[in-house]
């Protein structure tokens, strides 16, 4: 009988309990698609008593995950710790120098040192899969390297964060403020109870950094990428891209440009017709431009544990097959160091919200502004603000606060800047602008 492929799980939450749920529901069946079963040989976590849902008899369990990723016996160490040092990092390297492959969900290990990583691997010449850790149940990577290889990539992008995402949804369905949709994310369990790694944006960069890396077969540099989050979006804000055909996503982009790389995550308006303002709630999207294939577009769950689990399965799969390749796709002697284009040189169109004090001048004021940096608008709508309106006690007559959406013709972030801090200092701006990039998809 073939000798079968005796996994090492370290980590048994949402994610380890799932793919020990998958294999006791789906072993026997790919058992008969593959060269050799799959095994769960031994286990490691923090308690041993809860309940997973699934039953832990015979198989071998440690207290220490690094002598688990060391262990003799095993075939593949699966790494579902988490964190970007600390034991995961610890025990992930000491299975791939133990010569075991290892398949990991840790995007933030990947993010911080990835590259160190695949060398290890590929020196062991082991496997290091992370098919999870990039926008969870959707098969980007295989996808990179797989289907699309054949193709120069020129830009890749999504919604890689499903709290951002839901965030956002909700506030566009319901109306609601961005404070109020995170306290019921966190609720519902979605949003951690520090939330500052999602809504910050670094969960979406961390994923972006990967994909980029095996898109352009650059050296993975999560510090490299222009990273903001959705603290700042408003419900007018929210309002006014509805108004002007717009939907604002949490979006990480990755570019070629003539001087190097462009990769930014950052809220950006969509027009509401692209395939992507469909994708709602927790849901993710990658997208790919490949030069010969053309656009292509995945959709699926980016986060839980059924998704997730299939995707570390994925990769378990692959070593079952014997399949083994350079984690990043190129060989990490090959990866080219990541030439960063500046996000001032950023391209686009750009949305901005002012709320300005309505006297004469102060239009004219703003559109010099614009002007003196060769800013073209592309319109402009002035509007009093809900609390100046008549019964509001405030006076709405000239001199009360209003509202001026801009949107502007393409030009670059370096004149939006400039342009902004202009503006800021007029006196009759009464708030800090707003600016959104909108994004051509
Ligand atoms: N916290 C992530 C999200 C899932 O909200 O999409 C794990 O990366």
């Amino acid at each position: 009988m073939t000798a079968s492929l005796k996994l090492g799980v370290a980590g048994l939450g949402t994610v380890g309990a799932g793919l020990l749920q998958l294999i006791e529901t789906h072993g026997e069946r790919l058992a008969g698609v593959l060269p050799r079963p799959i095994e769960v040989d031994a286990v490691s976590a923090r308690s041993r008593d809860k309940d997973r849902g699934v039953s832990l008899q015979g198989v071998r369990w440690f207290d220490d995950p690094v002598a688990l990723a060391s262990d003799a016996d095993i075939d593949v160490f699966v790494e579902l710790i988490g964190g970007e040092d600390g034991p995961a990092k610890a025990a992930v390297e000491a299975a791939l120098a133990n010569g075991k492959h290892v398949v990991t969900a840790n995007k933030a290990l990947l993010a911080k040192h990835g590259v160190a990583l695949a060398r290890l691997a590929e020196e062991n010449k082991v496997s290091l899969n992370f098919e999870a850790a990039v926008a969870g149940g959707i098969p980007a990577i295989k996808t990179m390297r797989e289907a699309f290889l054949p193709n120069a990539v020129s830009r890749v992008y999504g919604i890689l964060n499903g709290t951002c995402n839901y965030i956002l949804t909700v506030m566009e369905d319901e109306g609601r403020t961005f404070e109020d949709v995170l306290r019921e994310a966190q609720d519902l369990g979605y949003a951690e109870a520090d939330p500052t790694f999602d809504v910050g944006g670094f969960d979406a960069g961390h994923k972006l950094a990967l994909m980029t890396s095996l898109a352009f077969g650059t050296e993975v540099a999560a510090d490299q990428l222009h990273v903001e989050g959705i603290e700042s979006i408003t419900k007018a804000d929210i309002e006014a891209a509805c108004e002007l055909g717009y939907r604002i996503k949490l979006l990480g982009v990755a570019m070629l440009t003539p001087s190097g790389i462009e990769a930014r995550v950052h809220p950006a308006m969509i027009s509401q017709h692209s395939a992507i303002a469909e994708v709602s709630g927790v849901t993710n999207c990658v997208a790919l431009d490949g030069d010969f294939t053309g656009p292509l577009l995945l959709v699926g769950a980016g986060a839980g544990g059924g998704p997730t689990a299939a995707a570390v399965a994925s990769d378990i799969i692959d070593v079952a097959r014997g399949i083994v390749l350079p984690p990043f796709i190129t060989p990490v002697a090959r990866l080219k160091p990541h030439h960063r284009a500046r996000i001032d040189e950023h391209c686009g169109a750009y949305y901005m919200r002012l709320s300005v004090l309505d006297e004469p001048g102060a239009m004219a004021a703003i559109a010099k502004c614009m002007g003196d940096q060769g800013v073209s608008l592309e319109s402009v709508v002035q509007r009093r603000e809900k609390k100046a309106l008549p019964g509001s006690g405030m006076p709405h007559s000239e001199g009360a606060p209003a509202t001026v959406i801009m949107v502007t013709h393409e030009t670059t972030e370096d004149a939006i800047r400039r342009a902004v801090a202009a503006i800021e200092s007029i006196e009759k701006v009464a708030a800090k602008p707003q600016v959104i990039r909108i994004e051509k998809l």
